[in-house]
């Protein structure tokens, strides 16, 4: 038995993307990626893998699951297997047997693994204070001795046990767990890192988790960093956050590098809000941590095509996360030089304009868009339109994405309506709502679904809504749902499991499918949620429908009980009570039924 808890976590760890990449190229279209399909011979790609969703789908022969299920139906694995080598792709260690034991029991102190960390880190502080050479090329990097405290750098001796002299326990299984050494095939054990300058990472509450080491010399590789551990999880983690925290409030403002030298040198020259990520591209997580402290963020890239392509990716993953009162901007350096040569070469004047005159997203987004097509033509224009749509209904920051979709229709020569019309965003509701359902957004490359498509029942688009946006079943009140068919079934399974905090209301479709397998509902909610994978919402239009949804449920249970009492009413009269209830109902019903101003 392996605990729900380490499964729902283990796949909001994974990411079903590079779980399929490693087995199929996945080619990006839109906000999915698409492949020829494994499960049946085909020439078109019409197997699509979600990132938001964390599901795929194949809308030739409908094979659908999570990244679980990929390894089981790809690669032929049980369920226990296919959960060990997910586990074991991000650094997870599956639970031991926990029969009767709850999870939180099971829970491992890494206490133990910290204090190893600690302890690793003083060592290397020590041994650099002894070894003139690694002093040195701090200082040929224009580094003090002060900063080189602040940040705790270290240096690793070029000794193959030289933890040795820490931990005279070499052999305890922790060193191995939290990364610092080495088990090799025949059991022998040495040091990771070794003549290495050691920039220590420490976690938000400051402890340590990991260390990135640079060689000293042109030695391959130039960083070699931490291993993914039970303390270490590399996407989610900012280096020098722990220093740059106050900075961040002081300055109202973040800045996000490349490097860990870049954020040191910074600092050197009394920059003090850089961070970094740890040689990941920037996530929404990074993102989302720094508008908690700042409400200004600047993503700090070279000028070069990487660096272009890196603040692309940087950007995409924003989009979901923007606030209304947050300003990401994007700063693109001159192409020979990273934070660290800039401001050793151009002074930390100079650096501070140029992070203050840096490119707002939202200009970033439609430059580059519009450098992608030929405006002077309208095919042109009508790409750039088409381009920018599954951006745009990406940004969850209502105002923000308003001003987006008013320059994006004015570079495209259309009005704000026409723009709102052809991306949906329109608001003459009850035929529209039918449509998106009849009709789920496909690229016209792909085939269309085997089989009737028919339309969805209320109960149908809640359950689709819920499994796009598990937090709305939180909204939901069970006893409005009518138990008739698979989908309302697994409908109340998970307003029951929410309504007991047996799911997250975070927890994403994936985990939420994963959560009902060998259940009798695992088929409707893993069927729906292929579906979904084709189907991109506007955060808006979900809030709409799902009120909108809502509404006519209580509308029929309010019919349902207005028939039932009325029918008594002309077979044998009514107690007062009851025609009290009558008539309290039919107000109910008439205010249910008035039109709402949107
Ligand atoms: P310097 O050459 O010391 O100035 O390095 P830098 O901090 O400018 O780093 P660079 O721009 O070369 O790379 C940016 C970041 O990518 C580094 O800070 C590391 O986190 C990561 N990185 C760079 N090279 C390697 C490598 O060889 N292996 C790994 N795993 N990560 C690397
Ligand atoms: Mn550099």
């Amino acid at each position: 038995m392996i605990p729900q808890s380490f499964i729902q976590d283990l796949l909001g760890r994974v990411d079903i993307v590079d779980v399929i990449e490693r087995h199929l190229p996945l080619k990006k279209g839109g906000a999915n990626y698409f492949a020829c399909c494994p499960f049946h011979g085909e020439k078109s790609a019409s197997f699509s893998v979600s990132p938001t969703k964390q599901f795929y789908h194949c809308f030739g022969c409908g094979v659908h699951g999570n990244a679980i299920g990929f390894l089981m139906e790809y690669s032929g694995l049980s369920f226990v297997e296919a959960t060990k080598e997910l586990a074991g792709q991000v650094g997870l260690k599956i639970p031991e047997d926990t029969k009767g034991a709850t999870p939180t029991l099971n829970q491992p102190s890494n206490d133990g693994l910290y204090a190893a960390m600690t302890a690793a880190a003083q060592f290397y502080r020590e041994q650099l204070k002894k070894t003139p050479a690694a002093i040195e090329y701090l200082k040929k990097r224009g580094l003090t001795g002060e900063i080189a405290a602040r940040f705790g750098i270290g240096y690793a001796p070029d000794d193959w046990q030289g933890l040795k002299t820490v931990f005279p326990d070499y052999d305890r299984k922790a060193l191995v767990e939290c990364g610092l050494i080495i088990e090799n095939d025949q059991g022998r054990r040495y040091d990771r890192f070794r003549h290495r300058i050691m920039f220590p990472i420490q976690d938000r509450r400051g402890r340590i988790i990991g260390f990135g080491g640079r060689v000293l010399d042109g030695g391959e590789p130039k960083y070699l960093n931490s291993p993914e551990t039970p303390l270490f999880e590399k996407g989610r983690e900012l280096y020098g956050l722990t220093q740059a925290h106050k900075a961040i409030r002081d300055e109202a403002s973040a800045l996000i590098v490349e490097g860990y030298m870049d954020v040191v040198a910074l600092a050197q020259y009394g920059i003090g809000n850089a961070v970094a990520t740890l040689g990941t591209a920037t996530n929404a997580h990074h993102v989302t941590t720094l508008m908690r402290l700042t409400d200004r963020v600047v993503f700090c890239f070279d000028g070069d095509a990487p660096g272009r392509k890196a603040a692309w990716r940087a950007l995409e993953a924003s989009l979901e996360a923007l606030r209304d009162d947050v300003t990401l901007a994007f700063l693109f350096l001159p192409p020979e030089h990273d934070p660290d040569s800039f401001v050793r070469e151009h002074g930390a004047q100079a650096f501070r304009d140029a992070a203050t005159s840096a490119r707002p997203l939202a200009r970033f987004l439609l430059d580059e868009l519009k450098a992608q097509v030929d405006l002077d033509t309208a095919e042109g224009r009508a790409r750039l339109i088409h381009e920018a749509r599954p951006l745009i209904t990406r940004v969850g920051a209502p105002l923000l994405r308003l001003q987006l979709l008013k320059t994006t229709a004015e570079a495209g020569g259309i009005s704000q309506s026409e723009i709102e019309t052809a991306y949906g965003l329109t608001s003459n509701r009850p035929e529209r709502t039918q449509d998106t359902w009849r009709k789920p957004q496909q690229r016209s490359s792909q085939p269309r679904p085997r089989g009737r498509t028919r339309a969805v029942t209320p109960v149908g688009i809640l359950l689709r809504l819920v499994l796009d946006n598990p937090g709305l079943a939180a909204r939901l009140p069970a006893d409005l749902i009518e138990p008739s068919d698979a989908e309302s079934l697994a409908l109340i399974a998970i307003v029951d499991a929410m309504g007991i905090g047996d799911i997250e209301a975070d927890c994403g479709v994936a985990a939420l499918v994963e959560r009902f397998r060998e259940t009798p509902h695992a088929t409707a909610l893993s069927k729906v949620a292929g579906e979904l994978v084709g189907t991109e919402f506007d955060e808006s239009v979900v809030e709409l429908l799902f009120e909108d949804t809502l509404r006519k449920l209580q509308a029929d249970a309010i019919n349902h009980e207005i028939v039932e009492l009325t029918g008594r009413e002309r077979d044998g009269g009514l107690t007062s009570a009851e025609r009290h209830h009558l008539a309290h109902l039919i107000l109910q019903k008439r205010q249910l039924g008035e039109p709402r101003k949107i």
